[in-house]
């Protein structure tokens, strides 16, 4: 481990993470080709791992990658929560570099820190912009060409609209299509409560997010109405409470919009106890 972070290789192999691991020429530094998952291992147990390996899978199809199978990535899991000396909450990435040109993706395992950022902003919340994402959520069915729903290493756009917000004030961001539908946030999905119904837009151009079914599922069993629906921006204002899902921070309230500050609805406690959320 080097500050607070491990990593290793498929074979479940430790490397120095602060050693190069990826050739010059490989395309997921040159083009950002590849993908990867992220999630959270609290007490030495990942979340949904399961889950997470059909998603990298679905990924890996969608870019025409060949990945190793399910049970080598559980192997090298095991190894690098097994050797993690670091703190109650990692943060695990998975990730598959498609490798130099005529070669072998290059598969490797990451884990650090949960982010002090993301503790806080579980119990403090999150000021969000609403950005323009620059297309409609029918670009999943019309130009799959795009991988809106894949979670692939390209993720330029998503750190600068990160960026945009910080710059500007806030701390996250909700996209907008151009149809004025409710996306998802740069690394996250949203979530709204109408009374005590949570509702979702559907992910028919967005990533489909382990949390917020892992939420939805709770929830559901727990009693609470759950749904998928086309949001706009008028849902998003009227709304009861406004929650960013993702496996890593799992549940932050949204505090403000566009500056214009909003109220959880007193809801933000059951949910973190419906996700099974760690205490700090
Ligand atoms: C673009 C995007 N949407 C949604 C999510 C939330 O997905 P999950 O709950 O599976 O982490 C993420 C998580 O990284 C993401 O990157």
């Amino acid at each position: 481990m080097t500050d607070g972070s491990i990593a290793a290789l498929l074979d479940g192999t430790l490397v120095d993470p602060a050693e190069p691991l990826l050739r010059p020429d490989d395309l997921g530094v040159l083009r950002g080709e590849g993908v990867f998952e992220t999630t959270l291992v609290v007490d030495g147990h990942p979340r949904d791992l399961d889950v997470h390996l059909v998603r990298l899978a679905i990924s890996a199809q969608a870019t025409g990658l060949v990945v190793p199978a399910p049970d080598r990535w559980r192997a090298a899991v095991a190894a690098v929560v097994g050797a993690w000396a670091g703190g109650s909450q990692m943060v695990l990435r998975l990730i598959a570099s498609r490798g130099p040109e005529h070669g072998e993706p290059v598969c490797y395992l990451l884990g650090t820190e949960l982010p002090v950022s993301s503790r806080r902003q579980r119990r403090s919340g999150v000021r969000v912009l609403l950005l323009e994402r620059g297309f409609t959520v029918d670009v999943g069915a019309s130009a799959p060409w795009l991988l809106a729903g894949a979670k692939t290493l390209s993720y330029g756009i998503n750190m600068s609209a990160l960026r945009h917000a910080r710059a500007n004030g806030a701390d996250d961001v909700i996209f907008i299509g151009t149809d004025g539908a409710v996306l998802e946030a740069p690394t996250s999905s949203v979530v709204v409560a109408r009374g005590r119904t949570l509702i979702t837009p559907p992910d028919e151009a967005i990533l489909a997010g382990i949390t917020v079914r892992r939420l939805f599922r709770a929830a559901s069993a727990a009693g609470w109405p759950v749904r998928t629906e086309r949001l706009g921006t008028a849902d998003l204002h009227a709304a009861d409470g406004v929650w960013l899902t993702s496996s890593a921070r799992l549940l932050a309230p949204v505090v403000a919009i566009d500056g214009r500050p909003r109220s959880d609805g007193g809801l933000t406690g059951e949910l973190a106890e419906l996700l099974d959320m760690p205490a700090a």
